[in-house]
């Protein structure tokens, strides 16, 4: 198989250093994939496919970190948001479209009762919280470890620069451990305001874990017994298991939801909603941003959602993931490579066993990028409704080459 060169890209990497620290910031930044074997800027995409600056071209399976769940460019979604955009964006009011969104969302979600936007997840995973202190009158909130809300301070994995009085009142247990939570809760009795989980725990650069409905059953309980609220961060899942929100695909019956990313394929817009019993504690808690009523990622959103349930779009990302999980699973068992592949197959992922510095899925990967897959060596990835079988069946044959390639280099 021919192998991709990245020249341009790289060049104007170099470039992006003079002007913007570290020349791209955050999980976008070529430092964080392997090197040398990815592209550093794209030019354009369509469904499923993305190009980079010196031509070449990838089946993508980040999908802009989970936004693009039914594909870049799609026709409906960019119509419905051309259509806007010729009426006009930011207002200064709010446009026609805030009632729409709302009571579309509202009764969307099963089990919540009003709804706010904004721009960003973390935007709402941090308003979440401030509701839940004014509610309760408790300040602490408890978070899986390893666990991302967003890049604010309180729930930041970062420190450089961060006060650490900004997240004095966070708690951490390990996901999977109730018996640890439970402990954590009576030591901290009377003082807990919210739990906020992701529906399934999919943290970076480990293996994920799904719960069933006996956890969350679980969960409920605890929170019950210590008024303290249920926050669920349905940020990188939602609108992918289930469209009613994904506590309906896993049995949970949280108080509030934040949503983003996949909402409006790729269009900035996040949500949360919230039961009825919280509304006066939203409406008390300061929330704002310049950008947050902007009316053509609501009008992109509405066509996102409606296709995405006329579309059965959940059930074929459903079907594409376990095909491509299957697949892959075999190649490797075929060749004799210990991997782990856990979590949903609409967005899975892959590591290879006893690999802890991750030296071989960073290879495994790179080659894969090389070769036209778009793959993250620490990330879950992201299967899409624009995917296609013929797209599974390519990134196979890639993927057989990459685990080939692996044990040569690995296991000599
Ligand atoms: C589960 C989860 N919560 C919150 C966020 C933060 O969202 P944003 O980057 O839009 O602020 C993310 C982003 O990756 C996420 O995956």
């Amino acid at each position: 198989m021919e192998t991709y060169s990245f020249d341009k890209s790289y060049e104007m990497f170099e470039q992006a250093k003079k002007y913007v620290p570290n020349g791209i910031y955050g999980p976008r930044s070529p430092l964080g994939l392997t090197f040398g074997s990815y592209p550093c800027f794209l030019v354009k995409g369509k469904g499923s496919h993305i190009w980079d600056v010196d031509g070449n071209e990838y089946i993508d399976y980040m999908c802009s970190f989970g936004t693009n769940v039914i594909g870049l460019c799609n026709e409906e979604v960019d119509a419905a948001a051309r259509d806007q955009m010729e009426r006009g964006d930011a207002f200064t009011l709010p446009s026609n479209r805030w009632n729409e969104m709302a009571e579309y969302l509202v009764n969307l979600i099963h089990g919540q009762d009003w709804t706010a936007f904004a721009k960003n997840g973390s935007d709402v995973t941090t308003y979440a919280t401030t509701v839940a202190r004014g509610y309760t009158g408790k300040n602490k909130v408890i978070v899986a470890n390893g666990g991302y809300h967003g890049a604010h301070f309180w729930c930041s994995h970062a420190t450089y620069g961060i006060p650490v009085e900004y997240k004095a009142h966070i708690l951490r247990f390990d996901f999977t451990d109730l018996e640890q939570l439970r402990a954590l809760v009576a030591e901290n009795k009377g003082d807990v305001a919210a739990l906020m989980l992701t529906p399934h725990h999919h943290p970076a650069g480990s293996d994920q874990w799904l719960p069933d409905a006996s956890y969350y059953a679980e969960i409920k309980k605890i929170c019950q017994a210590e008024k303290m609220l249920l926050i669920l961060d349905d940020i990188r899942c939602g609108f992918r298991l289930d469209i009613h929100g994904s506590h309906v695909y896993y049995g949970a019956d949280p108080d509030m939801v934040c949503f983003g990313k996949a909402m409006a394929n790729g269009y900035p817009l996040a949500a949360i909603t919230g039961k009825e019993y919280l509304k006066e504690a939203a409406a008390a808690t300061f929330f704002t941003g310049t950008h947050f009523f902007s009316a053509v990622p609501m009008a992109a959103s509405l066509a996102c959602m409606k296709i995405i349930e006329r579309d059965g779009i959940i059930p074929k990302i459903f079907a594409l993931g376990t095909k491509l999980q299957q697949g892959m699973e075999e190649q490797a068992r075929s060749m004799g490579l210990e991997i782990s592949y856990t979590g949903h197959p609409a967005m899975p992922f892959m590591r290879f066993i006893g690999d802890d510095d991750f030296s071989r899925n960073r290879f495994f990967c790179g080659e894969a990028a090389k070769r036209g897959v778009f793959l993250h060596p620490h990330h879950n990835w992201f299967v899409s409704g624009a995917h296609t079988e013929a797209d599974i069946d390519r990134t196979l044959q890639v993927t057989e080459e990459c685990f080939r390639l692996t044990k040569e280099q690995f296991y000599k």
